[in-house]
């Protein structure tokens, strides 16, 4: 099926409805809704989470919005790429209904919100300590998103309304489910595994701003989670500090944090990991500069 494009709020409530309608009409049952927000500049990243979207839920819709609440560098926010017909083409072949790619304007038509959603401490360390007001941006847009997407009554209730989001923002992730659990958002919340390039590096659209020599230096990072990750499947102490003198030797990579945490609460877990071997389960986040870029990554932690 080809996809539909909207930039409307209007037009995405009217399309949703209608999809919700024809499949109900179709099957003779409530279908599911799917909805995997994205800033655009797709690649095989953002192919997953809406191909997970496409295999669980009967209507999917993507949307496509560069968000300028959660960029704090007006220069980020300029030169963050903007790619909507290779964005649609991609959705489409994946099999994703609508894409809702509004403007600024329509997102926001009386300027910047007064009323906002904050994300409280969870935002404060980590990648919320160098960028300032980002997760309140994300969780103020987020929400606008799930109430636009949500079909209101004519439509009828969907059976299941879930939302697509990758574990390699992984605070944004735990963010995100903690505001639908503390604000009780009727949405189901579905975390989906890292894609990366063959080398190891974690996809990103910022990859393009680096150099080929950037990029190798960057391949640091995945190697310093791979290093705990192996220790972790090993029932061994992690000792982060090896993975930390691992990154801080590579010329050209200069590191914000590197550290195991706990999935839900982002807190450091170092008894579980430096003094025993470790055992049940953590998270690896760790953020760096390669020039002017900043990476981050991340690997959830189990031992096996
Ligand atoms: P964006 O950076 O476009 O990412 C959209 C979604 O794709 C996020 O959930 C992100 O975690 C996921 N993603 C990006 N790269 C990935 C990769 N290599 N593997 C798996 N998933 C990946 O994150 C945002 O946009 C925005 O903050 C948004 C949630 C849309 C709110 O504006």
């Amino acid at each position: 099926m080809p996809i539909t494009v909207v930039h409307t709020k209007a037009d995405l409530r009217s399309e949703v409805a209608r999809l919700i309608r024809e499949h109900a009409g179709r099957r003779g049952s409530a279908p599911s809704l799917g909805l995997v927000p994205t800033m655009g500049a797709l690649h095989s990243g953002h192919r997953r989470l809406a191909e997970a979207a496409v295999a669980a839920n009967d209507v999917v819709v993507a949307s496509i919005f560069v968000n300028p609440l959660q960029f704090g560098d007006p220069k980020d926010l300029e030169r963050y790429p903007r790619t909507l017909e290779a964005d649609a083409a991609l959705l489409e072949s994946v099999g994703v209904d609508l894409a809702f790619a509004p403007s600024v304007e329509e997102m926001y038509p009386g300027g910047d919100p007064l009323v906002r959603v904050t994300a409280g401490p969870l935002a404060g360390k980590w990648e919320g300590a160098s960028r300032p007001g980002h997760f309140d941006g994300v969780l103020t847009v987020v929400s606008k998103l799930f109430h636009l997407a949500m079909p209101g009554p004519a439509a009828g209730q969907p059976t299941a309304f879930r939302a697509y989001f990758g574990q390699k923002d992984a605070q944004q992730l735990a963010i995100v489910r903690r505001m639908v659990k503390d604000l009780d958002f009727p949405v189901e919340v579905v975390g989906v595994p890292i894609v990366r390039a063959e080398d190891g590096l974690a996809l990103s659209s910022r990859n393009q701003f680096l150099s080929a020599e950037q990029r190798e230096a960057a391949l640091v990072l995945s190697r310093a989670l791979r290093l705990v990750d192996e220790r972790a499947t090993a029932h061994e102490p992690l000792e982060p500090d090896d993975a930390v003198d691992l990154i801080k030797s590579q010329p050209g990579v200069e590191l914000d944090y590197f550290e195991v945490v706990d999935p839900d609460t982002l807190e450091p877990l170092a008894f579980n990991c430096r003094e025993t071997p470790f055992t049940g389960e953590a998270l690896a986040i760790v953020a760096a500069r390669v020039g002017d870029v900043r990476l981050i990554d991340s690997m959830p932690l189990k031992a096996r």
